[in-house]
């Protein structure tokens, strides 16, 4: 439809991004029209948003030009890197400068840049409660791209920076459900204690950077956080339990033996639980339901998402 405003969109394909873009292409009246971007057109995921009426066009985030290319004549661009495609933190920092300055390149009236906060004002480097990762990380792919928020800001970006939080979809790709134990019981073992865990479905998540982009200039240059519940382990515990129609228990472990299971990137994830069980109370006030909510009416509860996802869940 003419006069449409283009919002481009970087992670189409993926989880976060791709909530987003179904999002988009779901408000056939909104007033704005997706352009998908990716490295893969003919990947199954582009080829499903193209068949589905988005634009799809080529760029990577190791080349800032082909961004430019790609962000060009669009209103809007949601801002994404895959931290866990490569577990650098310098790298997520450099794809994010790119997406900046691309992004100031071309024009861009609104970037909605996917963000963390930076553990380390939290926890400095000389803390020790924790270990320091690759040199000057506490949570790598938090502090990249808490760090990487100046970038937006010192290439004159209008910019929502967008605090998101663990996807409850960790339970199906990330290891994170429940396993069975040498006792033939099911358990979820977290490092969390009894604090709450600010989770959400991650299409919800592209369903409120679409609320964003949809309240015009509101949220510019503002800092905004959104969450689906904040709910102990216990409690994810026992909604699994109830959802899968089987036992299963919270077996809580320290960060210090999660970091040590040795999967890649245990350690940062390790220290991201940390983080959320001492910093409960301000990750999860930087992350208000009733917020979210009005972004996303049509927000999930951890029960709601646990009907329509649990036979995704695998039962190892
Ligand atoms: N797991 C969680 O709980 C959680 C929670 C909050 C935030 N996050 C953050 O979310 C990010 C990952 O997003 P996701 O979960 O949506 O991942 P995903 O489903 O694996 O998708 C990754 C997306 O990134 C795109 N991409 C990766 N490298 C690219 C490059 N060099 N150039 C262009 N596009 C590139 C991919 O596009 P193509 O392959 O099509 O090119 C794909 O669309 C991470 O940085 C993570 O820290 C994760």
């Amino acid at each position: 439809m003419a006069g449409e405003k283009i919002i481009a969109v970087t992670g189409a394909t993926g989880a976060q991004g791709g909530g987003l873009a179904r999002a988009i292409l779901a408000d056939k009246a909104g007033g704005f029209k997706l352009r998908a971007i990716t490295r893969k057109p003919d990947s199954d995921n582009a080829k499903k948003l193209a068949a589905a009426g988005a634009e799809v066009v080529v760029a990577d985030l190791d080349d800032e030009k082909s961004l430019a290319k790609a962000f060009a004549g669009a209103y809007g661009a949601y801002c994404l890197t895959n931290f866990w495609e490569h577990f650098s933190g310098e790298k997520e920092y450099v794809q994010a400068g790119n997406l900046a300055r691309a992004a100031k390149t071309a024009g861009i009236q609104h970037a909605i840049w996917s963000t963390f906060e930076d553990t380390r004002k939290w926890v400095p480097l000389t803390d020790n409660r924790m270990p320091t990762l690759q040199g000057k990380y506490k949570v790598v792919h938090f502090d990249a791209k808490a760090e990487a928020n100046d970038l937006f800001i010192k290439a004159g970006v209008p910019t929502t920076f967008f605090l998101t939080t663990f996807y409850w979809e960790n339970l199906i790709f990330f290891g994170l459900g429940p396993k069975k134990g040498p006792d033939g019981k099911f358990a979820m073992t977290y490092p969390m204690g009894s604090a709450k865990l600010a989770g959400i479905a991650v299409e919800d998540i592209g369903k409120a950077a679409y609320g964003v982009f949809k309240r015009g200039k509101e949220f510019i240059g503002k800092t905004i956080g959104i969450t689906g519940e904040h709910l102990t382990l216990v409690q994810m515990a026992a909604s699994v339990s109830k959802a899968l129609g089987i036992e299963v228990k919270y077996n809580e472990v320290t960060p210090a033996v999660f970091r040590s299971f040795g999967f890649p990137g245990a350690d940062d994830v390790g220290n991201m639980f940390q983080i959320y069980q001492e910093f409960e109370k301000p990750f999860a006030a930087a992350r208000p339901v009733e917020f979210t909510k009005s972004l996303n009416p049509a927000l999930l509860t951890f029960d709601q998402w646990l009907a329509a996802n649990k036979s995704r869940i695998p039962l190892e």
